[in-house]
């Protein structure tokens, strides 16, 4: 069981981040560049419909883990249980951020709001590499 939600998290891993590596690396500086809302949004349009699946794995995988350690919520007594509830509390922050710029900010996107997405682009992007460090500090600590 163990096994096979590592392998799960880490196949949501490899998608999240490695889509929001693609999107800040190379199709955000591109839309900045040129003024063209449109080549991050052709680009979302086809990421969300795995995206969105790839985050959701990644938070049921992640509570099933939390479980396995047998960790509560907003556990801080120790430090494996300090890395798991951060990890949960970005979590979060990512999905608010993420509910934000698809309901919000998305629909009305025009080159003069392309600065707060990039915003919200590069700090999901942090986020994710933040999880990916605190991921593998479970197992080999701080
Ligand atoms: C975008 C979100 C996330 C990313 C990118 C991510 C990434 C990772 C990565 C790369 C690992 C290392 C896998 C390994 O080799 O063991 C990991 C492990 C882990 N993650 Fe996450 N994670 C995310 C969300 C979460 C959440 C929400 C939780 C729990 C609330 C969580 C709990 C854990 C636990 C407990 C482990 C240790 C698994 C083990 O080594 O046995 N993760 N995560």
């Amino acid at each position: 069981m163990h096994k096979w939600l590592v392998i799960l998290h880490s196949l949501g891993a490899c998608v999240w981040i490695g889509g929001h590596l693609l999107l800040s690396l190379k199709y955000l500086p591109e839309s900045l560049r040129l003024k063209n809302q449109e080549i991050i949004l052709s680009f979302e349009r086809k990421f969300e419909k795995i995206g969105i699946p790839a985050l959701l794995i990644q938070l049921i995988s992640g509570i099933g883990l939390m479980h396995l350690y047998h960790i509560s919520w907003f556990d801080f007594s120790t430090q494996i249980a300090s890395i798991i509830s951060i990890k949960f509390i970005l979590i979060i922050i990512t999905i608010l951020l993420a509910v934000h710029a698809r309901f919000f900010i998305i629909p009305k996107l025009q080159p003069s709001n392309l600065k707060l997405l990039s915003f919200h682009i590069i700090t999901v992007t942090i986020i994710s590499i933040i999880m990916l460090f605190l991921g593998i500090s479970v197992r080999f600590g701080l």
